[in-house]
């Protein structure tokens, strides 16, 4: 079985050192260790709620840390799976806890670790459940009539995908910000790991005929400068009607610059793209959430559907020109992360890694805690190549054998 966990969502970080001083196992999570006790190799650990917060603890690891390493890496993801006597079931809502590596550029190493307390979390802590805010799989016990109603409203707010650190074009000062694949962002502190606020970047989308909100975990700085690329999509809600997408410039975590907007040839649901130096590609996959299904259902798994027959539309931006160039290309491809991209003589290559559909039941916390249920499912993961020519325009693809066992 191959498993391709989208690893920026693996919140705790389990350290021996960290786990002998401060890692204390209440009953409840004991009896959970125990239920799933068939895994020694502590990769479900990565999946289980950790409470522990602290700042600054000194670490040490195995071997000694180089001394030329100086800065600090902040990590994003789950680290609590249950609030009350609600628990998620989905391994993607974890409530999003940040930690910190700071290396001090002599050999020593501290960590810190912090829940993000975004205003979903504080409610959740509240009211002792988890508060009515739209998740990606179920929960249980699920919402009552009301709260689903309440969820819909209160939409996503659990920024637990990705950290980044931008700098604000006008004043030069770096800002940090934590982000799921959601328009709205969190600012944060980079030292102490404290929230600082909600931020709702301006978007250009008025008419109600569409669901704005939709954008990437993960923006991209563009070629040799400061500034940062990212999306927002507009999901129709008007069946003749497509959705539409715009291409922003960030130029600090509340501002946004719209490049260009286009109608999308198909319902997609994106979690990436690429950007080379001077182009913007993005994969428009026939796997979309079908957003009636997620007012049937109340969550994202599942409603997401996948149109095995249908074409794949690449849209591609020219940074010089702001034009862009729909590609078709005939077969049904599904993925989440754009690996590289970049630019070959006037053919722009892009390299995705794409599975089959049954990954996002892999992401199952009653699955992924467990190696024999784990090892029950078959996955396929796959590296594609896009060869993708613009002035044709037309696209090759080119199929790297899967990762075996
Ligand atoms: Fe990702």
């Amino acid at each position: 079985m191959v498993i391709t966990p989208c690893l920026e969502k693996t919140g705790n970080i389990y350290l021996t050192k960290i786990q002998h001083q401060h890692h204390s196992v209440s009953g409840k999570d004991l009896k959970q260790h125990q239920h799933h006790n068939d895994d020694p190799s502590g990769f479900a650990d990565f999946f289980r709620t950790n409470l522990n917060e602290f700042n600054d603890k000194p670490i040490t690891f195995s071997y000694p840390v180089p001394r030329w390493l100086k800065g600090t890496l902040i990590r994003n993801g789950g680290g609590r799976y249950e609030m009350g006597q609600r628990s998620f079931t989905n391994a993607f809502d974890g409530f999003g806890k940040l930690h910190s590596f700071t290396f001090y550029g002599n050999g020593t190493v501290s960590m810190s670790a912090r829940f993000l307390q975004t205003e979903y979390y504080k409610k959740s802590l509240a009211s002792h459940t988890i508060a009515p805010y739209f998740q990606f799989g179920k929960l249980v016990p699920p919402y009552n009539e009301i709260e689903k109603m309440e969820s819909l409203i209160n939409q996503m707010e659990n920024l637990n995908v990705n950290v980044y650190r931008i700098r604000d074009s006008k004043t030069g000062q770096y800002e940090y910000m934590s982000m799921n694949d959601i328009w709205n962002v969190y600012q944060i502190e980079e030292d102490s790991l404290k929230t600082v606020q909600l931020i709702k970047p301006p978007m250009n989308v008025k008419s109600h005929i569409y669901i704005p909100g939709f954008s990437s975990a993960h923006p991209i700085k563009e070629f040799s400068k400061e500034t940062y690329l990212t999306y927002l999509m507009s999901v129709s809600i008007v069946p003749y009607i497509k959705s539409i997408m715009t291409l922003y410039r960030m130029t600090s975590v509340g501002h946004r610059e719209a490049i260009v907007t286009w109608d999308i040839e198909a319902q997609t649901y994106m979690h990436s793209f690429s950007v080379t130096k001077n182009y913007v590609i993005f994969i428009g996959q026939p796997v979309s959430i079908n957003t009636m299904k997620v007012a049937e259902y109340g969550d994202i798994a599942e409603a997401m559907e996948y149109r095995f027959n249908d074409p794949t539309f690449i849209y591609v931006v020219d940074l010089r020109t702001n034009k862009v160039t729909t590609v078709k290309y005939d077969k049904f491809v599904s993925y989440f992360h754009h690996i590289n991209a970049y630019e070959d003589n006037n053919k722009i290559i892009v390299d995705i890694c794409t599975q089959n559909s049954s990954n996002m039941f892999s992401m199952d916390l009653n699955y992924i805690r467990s190696i024999s249920l784990r090892n029950s499912i078959t996955l396929y993961s796959g590296i594609k190549r896009f060869t993708i020519d613009i002035v044709t325009p037309s696209v090759s693809v080119e199929s790297f054998e899967p990762s075996k066992k």
